[in-house]
């Protein structure tokens, strides 16, 4: 998947041991389609050689001034970088990058770029864990840079503890995620999720298995992506995601109730939750005794939140969930146009897949498209839905979000 295409990603090689998995993270980053161009501190060439990297960029590859052709490439390759990745970043490198310093290449392009800095420290636990070097993370962090990692496991030098360098996958997947910030901004985004309780009495309730994890991770991901988010949860054992507000529900109508004193003034509009079909026709105001006779529970139809918010005549941009135990594509289809809305995302339900575990993968419809995210973490999945609902929300008209039923049974 070309999913950095046209994107330019400057790499900083430093010297540390962990400088041979530069050239993976090198040949991953070609392999999602960005342009990669490597500048090496003057150690990094006892760990692992230039013509590596300029094999696999087809870049030429800087390694200290005398490089600086121009005399002026510090500023150029400052402006060509859309992302700086540092990856190894040894502990001197951060001291150097605190301090604002420009005693090298490297750092020079580091202090003349306005494009976002990732580092990836790598190094000795007991250097990591010096106060030197934390304060030093810690000024980074506050000015800005993401700080990507360390991992903790064994270490070159026989020690265990943090230190290590993430994983070249992992390193591919912050800059993508860099790239999907900011999509969302300026934009307010209402979200549900979990399960809904239908009272039956005062002790019981009907309800489902959802945990709540994808719609939490869907407003974890547009946070993310900057928008300003509010969350309208049903009963879930998660923490409230950083930045987000969070409003706790109980029942269907409650969580109608909630979602429309907001659905007015919000841009996006997700129905993550698994909202009950049916809710008891009457409430007993006292515990149901046990009896010996059969009992037959009376169920009505629960308000249908998200089709209530679609049909708002000034709508949000609508999205929908879908849970399918079968014919994926056709019933996302079906049921996007029935619910009158832009965009849904299918999933099929099953053992180990959709409620209550870790990863899902997602078949996102809307008119006239498709997009099938493959299975992965939660918040993984969710961070391409947001991207993908960007992407779809600057495309459509902003007055009318929801499309007529009518108009396409027609
Ligand atoms: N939804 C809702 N309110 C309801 C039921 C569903 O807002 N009372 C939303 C869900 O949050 C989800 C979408 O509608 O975004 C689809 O839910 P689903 O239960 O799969 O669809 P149904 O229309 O109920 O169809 P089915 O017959 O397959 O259950």
């Amino acid at each position: 998947m070309n999913f950095l295409s046209g994107k330019h990603i400057l790499v900083g090689v430093c010297g540390g041991i962990a400088a041979y998995k530069s050239a993976e993270l090198v040949r991953l980053l070609r392999g999602a389609g960005a342009r990669v161009r490597v500048v090496m501190t003057a150690s990094a060439g006892e760990f692992v050689g230039p013509r590596t990297f300029q094999a696999l960029t087809g870049e030429a590859v800087w390694q200290g001034w005398s490089d600086d052709r121009s005399g002026m490439d510090h500023i150029e390759l400052a402006r060509w970088a859309d992302r700086v990745l540092i990856a190894p970043a040894t502990a001197d490198v951060l001291a150097r990058l605190a301090q604002g310093r420009a005693d090298d290449l490297l750092a020079a392009i580091c202090l003349a770029t306005s494009a976002p800095l990732l580092v990836a420290p790598a190094m000795n636990q007991a250097m990591w864990g010096h106060p030197a070097t934390q304060a030093n993370a810690a000024v980074l962090c506050e000015r800005g840079v993401r700080l990507c990692g360390p991992a903790t496991g064994e270490q070159a030098c026989g020690d265990i503890g943090a230190g290590r360098m993430l994983e070249p996958p992992l390193l591919l997947q912050a800059i993508s995620d860099s790239f999907g910030r900011g999509l969302l901004a300026g934009l307010k985004v209402l979200v549900t999720a979990g399960p809904t309780r239908e009272a039956l009495d005062p002790v019981r309730f009907l309800s489902n298995r959802s945990s709540g994890k994808m719609g939490y991770a869907v407003a974890a991901a547009a946070r993310e992506a900057g928008a300003e988010v509010t969350l309208i949860s049903g009963p879930v054992s998660l923490d409230r995601p950083a930045g987000v507000a969070l409003v706790r529900v109980e029942s269907a109508q409650q969580m109608l109730e909630a979602v429309m004193q907001r659905a007015g003034a919000c841009d996006i509009f997700v129905a993550a939750a698994a909202v009950a079909d049916y809710q008891p026709a009457e409430t007993a105001s006292r515990k149901l005794k046990r009896q010996s006779a059969e009992l037959t529970l009376k169920l009505k139809p629960a308000p249908d939140i998200l089709a209530t918010v679609a049909g708002l005549p000034a709508a949000p941009f609508c999205v929908g969930f879908a849970a399918e135990t079968e014919n994926l594509r056709h019933n996302a289809h079906k049921k996007r146009l029935g619910k009158g809305i832009a965009m849904l995302a299918a999933n099929l339900v099953g053992p180990d897949l959709g409620f209550d575990v870790d990863e899902n993968a997602l078949l996102v419809v809307w008119e006239g498209g498709e997009l099938h995210i493959e299975k992965d973490t939660k918040y993984r999945v969710a961070l391409r839905l947001v991207e993908q609902i960007a992407g779809r929300y600057q495309a459509s008209p902003h007055d009318k979000h929801t499309e007529s039923h009518a108009e396409h049974s027609a």
